[in-house]
């Protein structure tokens, strides 16, 4: 099977491939973008003194309609690392474009801060941000995606298994955001992933579309099934959530019903091993609910990657503020 394997040490932006304006979606990145942002990354994550009057001068606000840990921590402490100042904006109460359209809203940001960060339900609220706002835009989860989160798994695997090239990925649970943007970067880098989840719950047609399209490029596999068995021989395996930020008022039963078979325990794991000379990694964007989509002797043994994953949001953010202000 043919892979694209990006070596980060070497990668650097061909001349012909330019920084785009925003991340609304890991579909903005080309894979020479991705191997950028992991090469900064690294360098960051191994010397970050150097980088921290890159940000000098500069404020970012960040605007969240939903609650967060580590996408406010580690976009607040990496931009202060950065030498610049970052500003939160609750929008849990009144959504962004209820008290003044979207574009009044962004045209009035442009003129005070460097960048916008902005974690909105609607996938709509984030593009006409980015559609409006002079200066950069990121997102930081939409209900149909989470940029930031793939890229920093894509990085932490790799820091795990040393290439990307012709790994295997397994998710298991709902097809939802995170799973989204997880399939759109692996088919770019060349990662094949196997996708099961139960009937009704698959990610959403027009994602799988575009992953398999990258994937054709690329050699990766995109497999989308509802047999749990076929996670034999995966390098690791990722779950998120049964029930998403706002859908907890209205899909809750629904959702415990359909997703529990689909509980990571010790033997699916020991099944995902299977064949490979390594134990299966363990993956979580988190929160993760103990107990329910993953157990604690799975979250928490040596082969769990997820706090590793939370710690590079943080350094993968910054090279990817670093790629769309063009300063890496
Ligand atoms: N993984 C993630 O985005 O976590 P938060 O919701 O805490 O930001
Ligand atoms: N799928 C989850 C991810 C949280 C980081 C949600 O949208 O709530």
């Amino acid at each position: 099977m043919a892979t694209l394997s990006i070596d980060p040490t070497t990668a650097s932006l061909k001349a012909d491939t330019k920084a785009p304006r925003h991340l609304a979606s890991i579909a903005d990145l080309t894979p020479e973008h991705v191997a950028e942002v992991f090469n900064t990354a690294g360098a960051m994550k191994a010397a970050p003194k150097p980088w921290s009057t890159m940000l000098s001068g500069q404020s970012w606000v960040m605007l969240f309609e939903k609650p967060s840990l580590r996408t406010r921590v580690s976009f607040e402490v990496g931009i202060t690392k950065l030498g610049g100042h970052a500003m939160y904006y609750d929008h849990s109460k009144t959504r962004i474009g209820v008290r003044e359209s979207i574009k009044d809203y962004a045209k009035n940001l442009e003129r005070w801060v460097d960048g916008i960060i902005a974690r909105t339900f609607a996938h709509d609220t984030l593009t006409q941000l980015a559609e409006h706002a002079s200066v950069p835009v990121i997102n930081a989860l939409t209900d149909h995606e989470h940029p930031c989160q793939a890229l920093a798994d894509l990085f932490t695997l790799k820091e795990a298994l040393g290439d990307l090239g012709g790994a295997k990925l397994a998710w298991v649970g709902d097809g939802n955001n995170v799973c989204h943007s997880l399939m759109l970067l692996a088919a770019k880098l060349g990662v094949s992933m196997t996708i099961v989840t139960p009937k009704g719950f698959e990610p959403q047609f027009s994602v799988v579309k575009s992953a398999i399209a990258d994937a054709e490029q690329t050699g990766a596999t995109i497999t989308l099934t509802h047999n749990l068995d076929l996670i034999a021989g995966h390098d690791a395996v990722y779950t998120d959530t049964w029930v998403s930020m706002g859908q907890e008022d209205t899909q809750s039963m629904l959702r415990h019903d359909a997703f529990g078979g689909f509980q990571v325990d010790g033997e699916l794991m020991a099944l995902a091993s299977r064949g490979l000379d390594h134990a299966s990694h363990f993956m979580h964007c988190l929160p993760a609910h103990r107990g329910e989509e993953v157990t604690d002797e799975v979250i928490d043994s040596p082969e769990s990657l997820v706090y590793d994953q939370a710690e590079n949001r943080m350094w993968t953010q910054n090279a990817l503020i670093a790629l769309l202000t063009g300063k890496s």
